[in-house]
């Protein structure tokens, strides 16, 4: 590996100095119907004792049947933009980071920009499973600091019920539903996110795997194990809690060296809710107190790319976090993919107050649903009109065009 003169990795170097990127609101969204380890007890052969002895987990949520990831997603995307205090129509950038997507396309972050009518935000989903939230959010912060973008929403969402084959005791006891999100403003001010440290190993592929329908190997007969569903999480818990252990101090502490920081300056840690022994464990190889690690596995179990900003929201909520702090994200997960990051914590911007801000914020929503209705009605009305009368059909859809056009 390339080293500079002194020895030192330079992909752990402070980084350059730009725009600061902030978080200055947070918002989460879980499902009301609650699953408990009883109940799945009556579902698959495990019981309430194993369950939270060795996970932690002792409930979860699942979505219920009108629930997506895009409306958990927009449900914590509008609670974050009331705490930040800022209109949809401010946003330079939406990001979701996810692996359980309403559709492979359109992105789900389109479908919740459409929702929040964010009409100036460019929206795109990231994939990086759970290490997915800590990958969107430095790709938007970088965008920040490079100067491109002002502002941006990174949002974790998941329904990995969806996803879950329900007879697998191995993993349908570990996983549940929910959605958070932070919103990143430009800033002159020091703070904001220092560093970040991405890493994947894609020779552990098959460990954490949600095997695509489409994809050629899982169109092969004997592509699967027998009873194996491809469109199902399939997990090697043992092999993944092994590399979970291993990295997760290790990524922390790169973080921290590129932020040139110490273990010991670290206020908080949010890791990714998977399992508390993996926590017990990262906090033995950092040598530090399992304390300063939030954990809220208990009530939500893994909601995989939502979990990290989840705990973030109820640390804040609970008093944990201070201006100033520092404090550090870790996500690990399939790729096998991991990232840590490093900020310090400014919270809620003190400027300009915004007079009137929910409610235009709310205008913005009701406008949005309208538009989108406009758009399905127009929509049908041509198709309705072409099939009567082709030509008049035809002109009618190039004249809106136009006038669309001549609007935007
Ligand atoms: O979010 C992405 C990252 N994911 C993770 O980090 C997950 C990492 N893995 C883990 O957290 C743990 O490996 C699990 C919680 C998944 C499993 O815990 P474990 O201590 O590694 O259990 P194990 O897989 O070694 O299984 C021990 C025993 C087995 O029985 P035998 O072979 O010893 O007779 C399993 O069949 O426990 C059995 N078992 C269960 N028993 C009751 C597995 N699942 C269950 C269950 N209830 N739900």
């Amino acid at each position: 590996m390339a080293t500079h003169g002194n020895g030192r990795d330079p992909r752990l170097l402070p980084e350059p100095q730009g725009a600061y990127a902030h978080v200055v609101g947070w918002g989460m969204a879980v499902p009301s119907q609650v699953l408990t380890n009883q109940d799945l007890a009556a579902i698959v052969e495990t019981s309430d004792e194993w369950i939270r002895t060795r996970t932690g987990v002792s409930e979860r949520r699942i979505a219920a049947s009108h629930e997506s990831t895009a409306s958990l997603g927009l449900r914590a995307a509008r609670n974050a933009l009331e705490v930040a205090n800022i209109l949809p129509l401010e946003l330079d950038l939406i990001v979701v980071a996810t692996s359980t997507p309403d559709n492979v396309f359109p992105s789900t972050a389109s479908l919740i920009q459409d929702q929040l009518g964010a009409t100036r935000a460019g929206a795109f989903d990231l994939s990086a499973a759970c290490a997915g939230f800590v990958y969107a959010l430095n790709m938007a912060a970088q965008s920040i600091r490079s100067g491109s973008i002002e502002s941006a929403i990174v949002i974790g969402a998941e329904t990995m019920s969806r996803i879950i084959d329900w007879r697998d005791r191995g993993t349908c006891v570990l996983f549940g539903d929910g959605a958070g999100a932070v919103v990143l403003k430009a800033s002159e001010s020091d703070g904001g996110i220092r560093s970040a440290v991405l890493r994947s190993d894609g020779s552990g592929r098959d460990l954490l795997i949600l095997p695509a329908m489409a994809s050629p190997e899982s169109q092969q007969p004997g592509a699967a194990p027998v009873g194996a569903r491809l469109d199902k999480l399939q997990m090697n818990g043992r092999e993944v809690y092994r590399f979970a252990t291993r990295i997760v101090g290790e990524s922390i502490s790169q973080a921290l060296e590129k932020a040139q920081l110490d273990i010991a300056d670290l206020a908080l840690v949010v890791p990714h809710q998977a399992n508390f022994r993996i926590i017990e464990a990262a906090a033995r190889n950092l040598g530090v107190s399992p304390d300063i690690f939030v954990s809220n596995l208990e009530r939500y179990g893994n909601t995989s790319a939502a979990s990290i900003p989840i705990a973030l929201c109820e640390a804040i909520d609970a008093g944990r976090i201070e201006e100033g702090d520092h404090i550090a994200f870790c996500g690990f997960g399939g790729g096998l993919a991991w990232a840590s990051m490093v900020l310090t914590w400014t919270g809620r911007e003190t400027g300009e107050p915004r007079p009137l801000g929910r409610q235009r914020r709310q205008l913005t929503y009701a406008r949005a649903g309208w538009r989108r209705r406009v758009r399905d009605w127009e929509r049908q009305m041509d198709d309705l009109v072409s099939s009567l009368h082709p030509r008049r059909g035809r002109l009618r859809r190039l004249r809106r065009r136009f006038e669309r056009q001549r609007l935007e």
